[in-house]
Protein backbone atom coordinates (compact mmCIF):
# COMPACT_ATOMS: atom_id res chain seq x y z
CA UNK A 1 0.00 0.00 0.00
CA UNK A 2 1.17 3.57 -0.63
CA UNK A 3 0.05 7.16 -0.12
CA UNK A 4 1.02 9.88 -2.78
CA UNK A 5 2.94 12.97 -1.62
CA UNK A 6 4.70 15.31 -3.36
CA UNK A 7 8.12 14.55 -5.13
CA UNK A 8 9.77 16.95 -2.15
CA UNK A 9 8.43 17.12 0.95
CA UNK A 10 8.60 20.61 2.54
CA UNK A 11 7.34 20.33 6.20
CA UNK A 12 4.48 22.64 6.83
CA UNK A 13 5.39 23.91 9.69
CA UNK A 14 9.44 24.88 8.10
CA UNK A 15 7.88 26.37 5.76
CA UNK A 16 5.78 28.60 7.90
CA UNK A 17 8.90 29.52 9.36
CA UNK A 18 11.05 30.72 6.22
CA UNK A 19 10.56 34.63 5.73
CA UNK A 20 13.23 35.39 3.94
CA UNK A 21 11.98 35.74 0.19
CA UNK A 22 15.49 34.50 -1.02
CA UNK A 23 15.15 31.22 1.22
CA UNK A 24 11.98 30.95 -0.52
CA UNK A 25 12.90 30.91 -3.88
CA UNK A 26 15.81 28.61 -3.37
CA UNK A 27 12.94 26.09 -2.30
CA UNK A 28 10.84 26.50 -5.11
CA UNK A 29 13.96 25.90 -7.00
CA UNK A 30 14.85 22.70 -5.33
CA UNK A 31 11.58 21.70 -6.00
CA UNK A 32 11.29 22.30 -9.30
CA UNK A 33 14.57 20.80 -10.07
CA UNK A 34 13.54 17.36 -8.50
CA UNK A 35 13.18 15.71 -11.59
CA UNK A 36 14.21 14.31 -14.00
CA UNK A 37 15.30 12.24 -11.11
CA UNK A 38 13.00 9.82 -9.85
CA UNK A 39 11.31 10.11 -6.41
CA UNK A 40 12.79 7.61 -3.56
CA UNK A 41 9.79 5.71 -3.86
CA UNK A 42 7.07 5.83 -6.32
CA UNK A 43 4.08 4.45 -7.33
CA UNK A 44 3.02 4.92 -11.25
CA UNK A 45 1.46 2.83 -14.13
CA UNK A 46 1.25 3.05 -18.38
CA UNK A 47 0.72 1.26 -20.78
CA UNK A 48 3.65 -1.38 -22.41
CA UNK A 49 4.26 -2.53 -25.69
CA UNK A 50 6.19 -5.34 -26.76
CA UNK A 51 6.20 -9.04 -25.71
CA UNK A 52 6.49 -9.68 -22.03
CA UNK A 53 8.91 -11.73 -20.95
CA UNK A 54 11.13 -10.49 -24.40
CA UNK A 55 13.23 -13.07 -23.91
CA UNK A 56 12.86 -16.76 -23.66
CA UNK A 57 14.56 -20.59 -23.31
CA UNK A 58 17.39 -21.54 -23.75
CA UNK A 59 18.76 -18.54 -25.18
CA UNK A 60 18.00 -15.24 -26.04
CA UNK A 61 15.37 -14.53 -28.63
CA UNK A 62 15.01 -17.59 -30.68
CA UNK A 63 11.01 -18.08 -29.67
CA UNK A 64 9.69 -14.76 -30.55
CA UNK A 65 10.46 -15.95 -34.03
CA UNK A 66 10.90 -12.41 -35.52
CA UNK A 67 8.65 -10.67 -33.02
CA UNK A 68 8.01 -6.71 -32.58
CA UNK A 69 6.64 -4.61 -30.63
CA UNK A 70 3.84 -4.35 -33.00
CA UNK A 71 2.69 -8.08 -31.90
CA UNK A 72 1.25 -6.44 -29.00
CA UNK A 73 0.17 -2.78 -30.17
CA UNK A 74 -3.13 -2.88 -28.76
CA UNK A 75 -0.18 -1.95 -25.58
CA UNK A 76 -0.90 -3.68 -21.94
CA UNK A 77 -1.69 -1.84 -18.93
CA UNK A 78 1.18 -1.74 -16.17
CA UNK A 79 1.43 -0.11 -12.90
CA UNK A 80 4.62 -0.39 -10.69
CA UNK A 81 5.51 0.11 -7.50
CA UNK A 82 9.39 1.07 -6.72
CA UNK A 83 11.37 2.18 -3.50
CA UNK A 84 15.03 2.86 -4.25
CA UNK A 85 15.39 3.26 -0.93
CA UNK A 86 14.44 -0.99 -0.21
CA UNK A 87 15.68 -1.74 -3.89
CA UNK A 88 12.58 -3.23 -4.83
CA UNK A 89 10.24 -3.53 -7.24
CA UNK A 90 6.72 -4.45 -8.39
CA UNK A 91 5.53 -4.48 -11.79
CA UNK A 92 2.03 -5.53 -12.61
CA UNK A 93 1.35 -6.60 -16.49
CA UNK A 94 -1.96 -7.63 -17.69
CA UNK A 95 -0.64 -9.28 -20.55
CA UNK A 96 2.25 -11.82 -20.41
CA UNK A 97 2.80 -14.75 -22.74
CA UNK A 98 4.77 -17.45 -20.34
CA UNK A 99 4.47 -20.79 -22.73
CA UNK A 100 8.10 -20.29 -23.35
CA UNK A 101 8.31 -21.16 -19.49
CA UNK A 102 5.89 -23.66 -18.74
CA UNK A 103 3.72 -21.17 -17.34
CA UNK A 104 -0.17 -20.99 -17.29
CA UNK A 105 -1.04 -19.10 -20.52
CA UNK A 106 0.02 -16.94 -23.41
CA UNK A 107 -1.93 -14.04 -22.33
CA UNK A 108 -2.04 -14.11 -18.39
CA UNK A 109 -1.62 -11.42 -15.86
CA UNK A 110 1.74 -11.74 -14.58
CA UNK A 111 3.77 -10.03 -11.65
CA UNK A 112 7.54 -8.91 -11.73
CA UNK A 113 8.84 -8.61 -8.14
CA UNK A 114 12.48 -6.89 -8.03
CA UNK A 115 14.65 -8.15 -5.00
CA UNK A 116 17.26 -6.28 -3.39
CA UNK A 117 19.64 -9.22 -3.81
CA UNK A 118 19.18 -8.86 -7.54
CA UNK A 119 17.10 -11.38 -7.99
CA UNK A 120 13.79 -11.15 -10.31
CA UNK A 121 11.41 -13.28 -10.17
CA UNK A 122 8.18 -13.58 -12.75
CA UNK A 123 4.57 -14.85 -10.83
CA UNK A 124 1.16 -15.55 -12.28
CA UNK A 125 -1.78 -18.05 -10.97
CA UNK A 126 0.07 -20.91 -9.26
CA UNK A 127 3.38 -20.51 -11.06
CA UNK A 128 6.92 -18.29 -10.79
CA UNK A 129 9.98 -18.58 -12.54
CA UNK A 130 13.28 -16.69 -11.72
CA UNK A 131 14.74 -14.62 -14.66
CA UNK A 132 17.91 -12.98 -12.72
CA UNK A 133 20.09 -13.16 -9.75
CA UNK A 134 20.60 -17.00 -9.07
CA UNK A 135 24.26 -18.47 -8.96
CA UNK A 136 25.58 -17.68 -12.82
CA UNK A 137 23.09 -15.73 -13.38
CA UNK A 138 24.13 -11.97 -13.17
CA UNK A 139 21.91 -9.67 -10.92
CA UNK A 140 19.32 -7.09 -12.03
CA UNK A 141 19.26 -4.34 -9.43
CA UNK A 142 16.44 -1.69 -9.38
CA UNK A 143 16.56 1.71 -11.60
CA UNK A 144 17.99 4.12 -9.21
CA UNK A 145 16.93 7.72 -8.67
CA UNK A 146 18.82 9.06 -11.05
CA UNK A 147 19.55 6.37 -13.75
CA UNK A 148 18.89 8.97 -16.98
CA UNK A 149 20.98 11.67 -15.82
CA UNK A 150 24.02 9.10 -14.81
CA UNK A 151 23.86 6.48 -17.14
CA UNK A 152 22.38 7.83 -20.44
CA UNK A 153 23.52 11.02 -21.97
CA UNK A 154 21.05 14.17 -22.84
CA UNK A 155 21.05 14.91 -26.82
CA UNK A 156 21.56 18.64 -27.40
CA UNK A 157 18.04 19.25 -29.12
CA UNK A 158 14.43 18.47 -27.78
CA UNK A 159 12.43 16.16 -29.52
CA UNK A 160 8.92 16.16 -30.15
CA UNK A 161 7.13 13.04 -28.57
CA UNK A 162 3.05 12.06 -29.66
CA UNK A 163 2.03 9.69 -27.38
CA UNK A 164 -1.14 8.82 -26.00
CA UNK A 165 -0.70 10.53 -22.62
CA UNK A 166 2.01 13.42 -23.50
CA UNK A 167 1.89 15.29 -27.10
CA UNK A 168 4.80 17.87 -26.97
CA UNK A 169 8.31 18.67 -26.35
CA UNK A 170 11.00 16.21 -24.40
CA UNK A 171 14.23 16.18 -23.01
CA UNK A 172 15.69 12.96 -25.14
CA UNK A 173 18.25 11.09 -23.04
CA UNK A 174 19.84 8.03 -25.27
CA UNK A 175 22.10 5.23 -24.58
CA UNK A 176 23.78 2.76 -26.64
CA UNK A 177 25.49 -0.62 -25.66
CA UNK A 178 26.13 -4.48 -26.27
CA UNK A 179 23.89 -6.72 -23.44
CA UNK A 180 26.20 -9.16 -21.52
CA UNK A 181 26.99 -9.24 -17.57
CA UNK A 182 28.00 -6.34 -15.49
CA UNK A 183 32.26 -6.55 -15.91
CA UNK A 184 32.04 -7.03 -12.12
CA UNK A 185 30.29 -10.00 -12.54
CA UNK A 186 32.24 -13.10 -11.20
CA UNK A 187 29.69 -15.87 -12.14
CA UNK A 188 30.97 -17.99 -15.46
CA UNK A 189 29.98 -15.78 -17.95
CA UNK A 190 26.68 -16.60 -20.50
CA UNK A 191 27.88 -17.53 -24.09
CA UNK A 192 28.26 -14.36 -26.50
CA UNK A 193 25.16 -12.45 -27.08
CA UNK A 194 24.02 -12.33 -30.99
CA UNK A 195 21.51 -9.75 -29.84
CA UNK A 196 23.88 -6.98 -31.38
CA UNK A 197 23.81 -3.26 -29.73
CA UNK A 198 20.57 -2.33 -27.48
CA UNK A 199 19.87 1.03 -28.02
CA UNK A 200 18.00 2.81 -24.80
CA UNK A 201 15.98 6.03 -24.55
CA UNK A 202 14.19 8.00 -22.02
CA UNK A 203 12.14 11.28 -22.47
CA UNK A 204 11.07 13.48 -20.03
CA UNK A 205 8.48 15.98 -20.52
CA UNK A 206 9.12 20.15 -21.44
CA UNK A 207 10.27 22.09 -19.54
CA UNK A 208 9.26 19.87 -16.08
CA UNK A 209 11.08 16.99 -16.81
CA UNK A 210 8.46 14.40 -15.49
CA UNK A 211 8.59 10.91 -16.79
CA UNK A 212 6.50 10.83 -20.23
CA UNK A 213 8.06 7.51 -21.95
CA UNK A 214 11.15 4.62 -21.98
CA UNK A 215 12.10 2.00 -24.59
CA UNK A 216 14.84 0.08 -26.19
CA UNK A 217 15.42 -1.79 -28.96
CA UNK A 218 17.81 -2.53 -32.31
CA UNK A 219 16.81 1.01 -32.98
CA UNK A 220 15.85 3.82 -31.15
CA UNK A 221 12.84 5.45 -33.60
CA UNK A 222 9.80 3.65 -33.21
CA UNK A 223 8.99 4.08 -37.18
CA UNK A 224 12.17 1.48 -37.58
CA UNK A 225 11.35 -0.68 -35.32
CA UNK A 226 10.21 -3.47 -38.04
CA UNK A 227 14.43 -3.90 -37.84
CA UNK A 228 14.28 -5.48 -34.47
CA UNK A 229 13.66 -9.02 -35.49
CA UNK A 230 15.57 -12.47 -35.16
CA UNK A 231 18.48 -11.65 -32.98
CA UNK A 232 17.96 -7.88 -33.14
CA UNK A 233 17.51 -6.23 -29.80
CA UNK A 234 13.33 -6.80 -29.64
CA UNK A 235 12.09 -3.30 -29.91
CA UNK A 236 9.74 -2.31 -26.27
CA UNK A 237 8.30 0.88 -24.70
CA UNK A 238 6.07 2.21 -21.90
CA UNK A 239 4.94 5.17 -22.00
CA UNK A 240 3.74 6.27 -18.38
CA UNK A 241 0.16 7.50 -17.39
CA UNK A 242 1.15 8.89 -13.70
CA UNK A 243 4.28 8.58 -11.76
CA UNK A 244 3.83 10.14 -8.25
CA UNK A 245 6.03 10.02 -5.04
CA UNK A 246 4.78 7.81 -2.44
CA UNK A 247 5.87 6.36 1.14
CA UNK A 248 5.10 2.95 1.38
CA UNK A 249 4.08 1.71 4.75
CA UNK A 250 4.92 -2.10 5.09
CA UNK A 251 6.53 -2.97 1.41
CA UNK A 252 4.10 -5.84 2.03
CA UNK A 253 3.41 -5.52 -1.86
CA UNK A 254 6.77 -6.21 -2.60
CA UNK A 255 6.54 -9.89 -0.51
CA UNK A 256 6.89 -12.95 -2.82
CA UNK A 257 3.69 -15.10 -2.98
CA UNK A 258 3.94 -18.74 -1.83
CA UNK A 259 4.85 -20.11 -5.64
CA UNK A 260 8.06 -18.44 -5.56
CA UNK A 261 9.69 -20.37 -2.56
CA UNK A 262 12.78 -22.06 -3.52
CA UNK A 263 11.02 -25.36 -3.88
CA UNK A 264 8.42 -24.23 -6.23
CA UNK A 265 9.65 -21.36 -8.35
CA UNK A 266 11.25 -22.65 -11.64
CA UNK A 267 13.71 -21.40 -14.48
CA UNK A 268 13.16 -18.28 -16.78
CA UNK A 269 16.24 -17.19 -16.31
CA UNK A 270 16.87 -14.83 -19.46
CA UNK A 271 20.45 -16.21 -20.49
CA UNK A 272 20.80 -14.10 -23.65
CA UNK A 273 23.11 -11.69 -22.46
CA UNK A 274 20.10 -9.81 -21.15
CA UNK A 275 19.89 -6.23 -20.03
CA UNK A 276 22.88 -4.34 -19.12
CA UNK A 277 24.67 -2.95 -15.98
CA UNK A 278 22.65 -0.54 -15.69
CA UNK A 279 19.65 -1.08 -13.30
C1 LIG B 1 0.42 -2.70 5.47
O1 LIG B 1 -0.10 -1.39 5.27
C2 LIG B 1 -1.36 -1.35 4.64
C3 LIG B 1 -1.72 0.10 4.39
O2 LIG B 1 -1.55 0.89 5.50
C4 LIG B 1 -2.40 -2.06 5.50
O3 LIG B 1 -3.65 -2.08 4.82
C5 LIG B 1 -1.94 -3.49 5.72
O4 LIG B 1 -2.85 -4.14 6.60
C6 LIG B 1 -0.55 -3.52 6.34
N1 LIG B 1 -0.11 -4.89 6.42
C7 LIG B 1 0.53 -5.37 7.48
C8 LIG B 1 0.93 -6.80 7.41
O5 LIG B 1 0.80 -4.68 8.46
C1 LIG C 1 3.41 -17.20 -26.91
O1 LIG C 1 4.70 -17.75 -26.97
C2 LIG C 1 4.75 -18.97 -27.68
C3 LIG C 1 6.13 -19.58 -27.47
O2 LIG C 1 7.13 -18.65 -27.69
C4 LIG C 1 4.41 -18.69 -29.13
O3 LIG C 1 4.47 -19.90 -29.89
C5 LIG C 1 2.98 -18.11 -29.20
O4 LIG C 1 2.67 -17.75 -30.52
C6 LIG C 1 2.87 -16.90 -28.29
N1 LIG C 1 1.48 -16.49 -28.21
C7 LIG C 1 1.08 -15.22 -28.25
C8 LIG C 1 -0.38 -14.97 -28.11
O5 LIG C 1 1.85 -14.29 -28.38
C1 LIG D 1 -6.00 0.27 -19.72
O1 LIG D 1 -6.81 0.75 -18.67
C2 LIG D 1 -7.69 1.80 -19.08
C3 LIG D 1 -8.33 2.39 -17.84
O2 LIG D 1 -8.68 1.40 -16.93
C4 LIG D 1 -8.70 1.22 -20.06
O3 LIG D 1 -9.61 2.22 -20.49
C5 LIG D 1 -7.92 0.69 -21.27
O4 LIG D 1 -8.80 0.07 -22.19
C6 LIG D 1 -6.87 -0.31 -20.84
N1 LIG D 1 -6.02 -0.60 -21.99
C7 LIG D 1 -5.72 -1.83 -22.35
C8 LIG D 1 -4.80 -1.92 -23.54
O5 LIG D 1 -6.08 -2.82 -21.78
C1 LIG E 1 16.39 11.25 -29.57
O1 LIG E 1 17.71 11.19 -30.08
C2 LIG E 1 17.97 10.10 -30.91
C3 LIG E 1 19.44 10.11 -31.26
O2 LIG E 1 19.78 11.30 -31.86
C4 LIG E 1 17.05 10.15 -32.13
O3 LIG E 1 17.25 9.03 -32.95
C5 LIG E 1 15.60 10.20 -31.66
O4 LIG E 1 14.74 10.36 -32.76
C6 LIG E 1 15.40 11.35 -30.69
N1 LIG E 1 14.04 11.29 -30.16
C7 LIG E 1 13.14 12.25 -30.35
C8 LIG E 1 11.79 12.06 -29.72
O5 LIG E 1 13.39 13.24 -30.99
Amino acid sequence: MWRERSHVQVDPDTSAMIHSVGLVLALTLTIAGAWPDWPEESHYSGVSYGPTPFWCKPYGLDCLKGRSYADNSRGQNITADLSTVKSVQRINHDYCNLTNFGGPGSQVPCVEYWQADGKVFIAADNFCCQSYGSPGIFPLKVPQTNWMTQQMKLEPQLGYYKGEFYVGKVYNYTMSLTPGPPPEFKGKQPPPSKVGKIHFWYYASYPDKKPVAQGEGCVIDVSQSSQCTYDAAVYLFTEYRMFSAVSFNNYTEFELPPQCSRERKTDCYNRGGGPPPMF
